[in-house]
């Protein structure tokens, strides 16, 4: 199973999102994992490094790749359970190579105006792949929620953008927590620093919600003439 982290915003919470994901498959579900770092800023390389280098932690291992990497993509796929990609945050080679062999894509966006701007031109670059990855299960997630229940309508708004696109979004979400942030500061994850707590939960939520849907028939399904344009 090959599971990309990607978009073109800086700051929505991939590499979060992808760490956290790799912890969970390899600590919750005993799994091999490999990450994959497509980012030249080196977070999740640097992340896996001061893991790595704390024997209380398990180990997983990472490799940086750039460029067309669809075959070594395709070549480590035999020898993990899981593939996590994390792609930086450009539209570039490396993202549209992964999203050509990756099974399940997920784009975090923050319920803000210029994340979700992003989401028509990543809407069509998810099509462009998707002919030549039909199986490909893609999916938005919002990220960073803000918990003050005056701003809960932001979040209902972030979803209603994505599905006017016709591009399947997560009921999970990640709220805004400081966890997240204290957390990755030792290679650790919000599983490992509280794992009964409610960023572990939201880790788990989404990583599951994401296979779950792989399963179904509903995978993304391009459909242009029922675009809104919802974004002024
Ligand atoms: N749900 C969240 N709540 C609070 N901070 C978060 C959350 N998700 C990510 N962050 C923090 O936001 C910052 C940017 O996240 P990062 O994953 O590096 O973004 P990206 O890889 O998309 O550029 C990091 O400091 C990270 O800890
Ligand atoms: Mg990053």
């Amino acid at each position: 199973m090959m599971i990309l982290v990607g978009g073109e915003k800086g700051g929505s919470g991939k590499s979060c999102l992808a760490q956290n994901i790799a912890v969970y498959l390899r600590t919750e579900k005993n799994a091999s994992v490999l990450m994959v770092d497509c980012d030249p800023q080196r977070t999740t390389s640097d992340w896996i490094q001061e893991r790595n280098a704390n024997n209380k932690l398990t180990p997983i291992n990472c490799v940086q790749l750039f460029g067309k990497i669809r075959n070594d993509l395709l070549s480590l796929r035999q020898h993990y359970d899981y593939v996590v990609i994390d792609c930086g945050g450009q539209d570039n080679l490396a993202l549209r190579s992964s999203m050509a062999v990756a099974d399940h894509i997920l784009i975090p966006l923050r319920p803000k105006r210029r994340d979700l701007k992003t989401v028509p031109h990543m809407e069509d670059i998810l099509s462009t792949c998707k002919m030549v990855n039909p199986k490909m299960n893609a999916a938005f997630v919002v990220t960073q929620c803000p918990s003050l229940p005056s701003l809960a309508s932001r979040i209902l708004e972030a979803k209603e953008v994505c599905r006017s696109f016709e591009v399947p979004v997560l009921n999970s979400v990640t709220f805004s927590r400081n966890m997240y942030d204290d957390s990755e500061e030792s290679g650790m994850s919000v599983i490992e620093s509280e794992p009964e707590g409610k960023a572990a939960t939201e880790i788990r939520c989404i990583i599951e919600e994401l296979l779950a849907r792989g399963k179904e028939e509903t995978a993304y399904e391009p459909v242009q003439s029922q675009k809104i344009h919802a974004i002024s």
